[in-house]
């Protein structure tokens, strides 16, 4: 299937979209991204995400190229186009082509490289690892230390991925110099001890993220307590629950950390209640 992408102001298909061997994004990693999940062709907390990508791009000195309405026009053309029922919108937005490489970053007015793709996943929602929930491996938290920014420096989080892979299990949870959890390769994580909820507090140290915004006020308005604090592998595997959230997989329970189950071993009550709460309102306040 040829995918209708988006390139600096154009729709192409992606067979077409061509950027520069010199782009900043290419050469330096000098690139911020978002992905904002489809479902019922609509698009999930599509402010949130934009919201953080400009603090993103405030961070590393980025102008932005784009205006955020523009930028909407841009995710719900790709989502038409390409027939989006559910999925993914990528986003990316790079420091842009200097015609040459070099660490000094660019005259501020050159503009940046905005690219913009979809990925058709029809079972977002219903993912059959939901019902089954994750199971992790811990490995030192070896990123650098501004991780809040969404930068498209993903090696280290790839190579989590892999260590997981390896280990025939789905993520990898990285631990800070403390023994604490920070976060998934690419979600925030979370344990359940009877009503509480416990994950690890907004610092430079983990992405501020966009669902784990939202299950907290959903949790709360559930009654359940929240609390904002590191937390380790060991409380984990002796914790009634735990879970991961991001716009890729909503909230999913984690079900076995380093070969320990947490609770039951099964998906639990809380982490899946929360999944309900957070589509159901969260398609609602789709756009
Ligand atoms: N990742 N932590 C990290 C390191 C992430 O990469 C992500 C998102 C999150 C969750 O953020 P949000 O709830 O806003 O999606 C937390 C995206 C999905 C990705 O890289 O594909």
């Amino acid at each position: 299937m040829t995918r209708i992408v988006y390139l600096n102001g154009d729709y192409l298909p992606e067979t077409e979209a061509r950027v520069s061997i010199f782009d900043r994004g290419f050469l330096m990693a000098d690139g911020v991204y978002e992905v904002t999940s489809v479902l019922d062709g609509k698009l999930i907390d599509f402010d949130g995400h934009i919201r953080r990508l400009e603090r993103s791009l405030r961070e590393l000195e980025m102008s932005c190229p784009i205006s955020s309405a523009d930028l909407l026009t841009v995710h719900r053309e790709l989502v038409a186009r390409n027939g989006i029922d559910q999925g993914m919108i990528y986003l990316q937005v790079t420091r842009g082509n200097p015609g040459d490489r070099s660490f000094l970053f660019p005259p501020a007015d050159l503009p940046g490289t905005v690219v913009a793709f979809t990925q058709n996943i029809p079972n977002l929602a219903d993912a059959p690892a939901a019902k089954v929930g994750f199971r992790v491996i811990t490995i030192p938290d070896l990123r650098w230390s501004r991780v809040d920014i969404k930068t498209v420096q993903l090696l280290y989080p790839s190579m989590g991925k892999m260590a997981a892979k390896k280990a025939g299990v789905d993520d990898s949870w990285f631990i800070d110099e403390a023994g604490a959890v920070t976060e998934g390769t690419s979600n925030n994580a979370y344990i359940v001890k009877g009503n509480r909820i416990i994950t690890r507090a907004l610092g430079n140290d983990i992405l501020h993220g966009i669902t784990r915004a939202a299950v907290l006020r959903f949790a709360a308005e559930a009654q359940f307590e929240v609390e904002e604090r590191a937390f380790t592998p060991a409380e984990a595997q002796g914790a009634d629950e735990a879970f991961a959230t991001a716009a890729s997989i909503f909230v999913m329970p984690v079900v076995e950390v380093d070969g320990k189950p947490v609770g039951t071993g099964k998906p639990g009550p809380v982490a899946t209640r929360l999944r309900e709460i957070y589509l159901d309102e969260m398609r609602k306040a789709a756009i």
